[in-house]
């Protein structure tokens, strides 16, 4: 056996694969932890403000049959911690920037996230995210606006309801399956290690909580 594949077959039994880190952010009260939670522990319920940042975990399968393990940083949007928000971008493989599509101004503010962004990370996947679509009888930003918006700065867009589930799921998978794969990132078995932290985790969702 030559020795890459050795060390490769020993990081599949250790666990040591590298983790791939993604990033959520936008304004206070689009619904970054809540998609994080319904993609996490497929749940929705009530959540508290967040203070800071804390990250959370889970393993995505692959249209190829690899797995890729990501670590999920949610952000908080509130504007006494816009100036950290960048410490959990810096390095991220992939981005996600939500706004509510029944507010207007997170909207705008998804904007000034991406124009942020331009100037400190280049190489990620990004995301616009129009969140709380099962309230769209009452919604401000159209989706014509916010997919023009997206393509004029090569943004993936999707619509979400946190609340329902809906397109939760696909925002991550289409990131992943974006992001370049190297044989730390994937691998082909399942990850014990973290399905026991997304088990501890289920109780004690959030950092602040
Ligand atoms: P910060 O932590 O302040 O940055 O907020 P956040 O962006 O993480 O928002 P959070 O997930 O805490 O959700 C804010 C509010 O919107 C909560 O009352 C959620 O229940 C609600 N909410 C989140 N997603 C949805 C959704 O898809 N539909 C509806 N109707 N409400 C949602």
């Amino acid at each position: 056996m030559k020795e890459n594949q050795f060390i490769n077959q020993k990081k599949d039994i250790l666990n040591l694969r590298k983790s791939t880190k993604l990033c959520i952010i936008g304004d206070s009260n689009v619904g970054k932890t809540s998609i994080i939670k319904r993609y996490v522990d497929n749940s929705f319920g009530q959540t508290e403000p967040s203070i800071g940042a804390c990250n959370h975990k889970r393993v995505v399968k692959l249209s190829s049959g690899e797995e890729m393990d990501l670590e999920i940083w949610d952000t908080a949007g509130q504007e006494r911690f816009k100036s950290i928000v960048p410490m959990y971008y810096k390095g991220s493989k992939g981005i996600i920037i939500v706004f509510d599509i029944t507010n207007t101004a997170s909207f705008d503010g998804a904007k000034t996230w991406v124009k942020d962004l331009s100037s400190h990370n280049n190489t990620a996947i990004l995301s616009l995210v129009g969140n709380k679509c099962d309230l769209s009888d009452i919604r401000t930003v159209s989706f014509e606006n916010a997919k023009i918006f997206a393509n004029q700065n090569n943004l993936l867009y999707f619509e979400t309801s946190a609340k329902e589930g809906s397109n939760v799921s696909e925002i991550f998978f289409t990131i992943a399956e974006k992001i370049p794969r190297n044989k730390d990132t994937t691998g082909a078995k399942g990850l014990k290690v973290d399905e026991v932290t997304m088990k501890q985790r289920k109780n004690n969702y959030c950092c602040n909580n």
